[in-house]
C-alpha cells in the first residue's frame, strides 16, 4: 500500500464556441443579463461528438501528461449526466476508444457533483491497495439535454470534458474527502429518463400526453433554490474539508469551485472571507459543464504551470440530486 496521488490531468472542449449574442437571437435573453447574473460570457457546444469522444479526448490528455500507457489504467470512471446511452456505461466505450485494455469501467450519477464523488471512489480502491492507477472523467454534452426555450436554463450549460490519474506514490497526495446528498431536492434539478407506462410500460406519446412527453427529455431547475442551496453547501464542504485534512485556510493555495454562477462564488468569499485570489474562476468561458468543471479548471491551472509541487488545492461541488462535496489535495507532481 502506499499513498494516492494525482499524477496527470487533461480535458477537452468542443471547438464550437456560443455566444452570448448568439443565445439572444435565439430567445429572449442579452449578454448583459447573462453576464451579470451568472458571469458567463460564452460555452462550448458539441457538433455531433458524443460524451465518450469528448471524454476520451480529455483521458488521452491527461495519460499524456502522467506518463501512463492506456494499458496501465486499472480503473475508469466517467461521471456525467448526459451519457451516450443507457447501456453500456460512457466508461466503457472511453475504455475502447483509449485502449485501455485491463480497466474496470463504470459510470456514475452524481450531476455536478460527479467528479468529486468519482476522486473519492478512486481513491478508495486505491487506498485499500486493490488497484494502482484510476483514470477519473468528468465529461458532458448537456447542450443535447437543454431546453433551447427555456432562457432560465439554456444560458448556464456547456459541454466539455475533464479527467485526471490518479496513482500510487510515496507522499500523501489526498488530504481530504468529503461526500453528501439529499434525494429531498430530487426535483430541484432534472431530467427525466424514458417514462414508464403504467398500462404496459411501452413508451406512448398518446398514454402520456404531449406535455409530459416534450418535458421528459429536458433539464429542468428551479433555479433560486438552487441558489440557496448551493450558497449553503459550498460553505458545509469547505469547513467539514478543512477540519477533516486538520487545516485552515491560511494552508490552502488554490479552491476550485464548481463552475456554476459568478454570484454563488461571491457569495461564499464574503461568508467565509476568503481571499478572492484563491479562486480559480473560468466559467465566463465555458459556462457550466456539470461534471467537468472541475477537473477542466484543474487542468487549466496544471497547464499554465499555477501548480507547484507542495501547494494545497481545494475543490468543492455542488449539484443535481441534490449531491455536494469536496476534496482537499496536495500537488504532488
Ligand atoms: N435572460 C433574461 N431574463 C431572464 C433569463 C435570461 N436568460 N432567465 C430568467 N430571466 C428573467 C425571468 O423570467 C424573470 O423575469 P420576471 O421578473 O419578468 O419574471 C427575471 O429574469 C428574474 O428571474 P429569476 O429566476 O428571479 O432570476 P435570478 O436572479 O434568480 O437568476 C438564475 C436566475 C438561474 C441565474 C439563478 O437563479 C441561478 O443562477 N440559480 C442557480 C442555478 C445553478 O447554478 N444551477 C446549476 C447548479 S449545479
Amino acid at each position: 500500500m502506499g499513498e494516492v496521488q494525482i499524477i496527470g490531468t487533461g480535458s477537452y472542449v468542443p471547438e464550437r464556441i456560443l455566444t452570448n449574442d448568439e443565445i439572444s437571437k435565439i430567445i429572449d435573453t442579452n449578454d448583459q443579463w447573462i453576464r451579470s447574473r451568472t458571469g458567463i460570457g460564452e460555452r462550448r457546444i458539441t457538433t455531433g461528438e458524443n460524451t465518450s469522444k469528448i471524454a476520451a479526448k480529455a483521458a488521452i490528455n491527461a495519460l499524456k501528461n502522467a506518463s501512463i500507457n492506456a494499458e496501465d489504467i486499472d480503473l475508469i470512471i466517467v461521471a456525467t449526466t448526459t451519457p451516450d446511452c443507457y447501456t453500456p456505461s460512457t466508461a466503457c466505450i472511453v475504455q475502447s476508444l483509449i485502449g485501455a485494455s485491463r480497466a474496470v469501467c463504470f459510470d456514475i450519477s452524481a450531476a455536478c457533483s460527479g467528479f468529486i464523488y468519482a476522486l473519492n471512489i478512486a481513491y478508495q480502491f486505491l487506498r485499500n491497495g486493490a488497484m494502482k492507477n484510476a483514470l477519473i472523467i468528468g465529461g458532458e454534452t448537456l447542450s443535447k439535454i437543454l431546453d433551447w426555450n427555456d432562457r432560465g436554463t439554456c444560458v448556464l450549460f456547456g459541454d466539455g470534458a475533464g479527467a485526471a490519474v490518479l496513482s500510487i506514490g510515496n507522499e500523501e497526495g489526498v488530504l481530504g474527502n468529503y461526500m453528501a446528498s439529499d434525494g429531498r431536492g430530487s426535483d430541484l434539478l432534472k431530467c427525466d429518463a424514458a417514462p414508464v407506462d403504467i398500462n404496459n410500460n411501452i413508451l406512448r406519446k398518446e398514454v402520456l400526453g404531449d406535455e409530459v412527453y416534450k418535458n421528459s427529455k429536458y433539464l429542468s431547475m428551479e433555479g433560486k433554490e438552487i441558489f440557496k442551496f448551493a450558497v449553503k453547501v459550498m460553505e458545509e464542504t469547505i469547513e467539514k474539508l478543512l477540519e477533516e485534512a486538520k487545516l485552515d485556510l491560511s494552508n490552502i493555495d488554490y479552491i476550485i469551485p464548481h463552475q456554476a454562477n459568478l454570484r454563488i462564488i461571491d457569495h461564499t468569499i464574503k461568508k467565509l472571507d476568503i481571499d478572492k485570489e484563491k479562486f480559480y474562476i473560468n466559467l465566463q468561458s465555458y459556462g457550466n459543464t456539470s461534471a467537468a468543471s472541475i477537473p477542466i479548471a484543474l487542468d487549466e491551472m496544471n497547464r499554465k504551470g499555477l501548480l507547484k509541487k507542495g501547494q494545497n488545492i481545494l475543490m468543492v461541488g455542488f449539484g443535481g440530486g441534490l449531491t455536494w462535496g469536496g476534496s482537499i489535495i496536495k500537488w504532488c507532481k
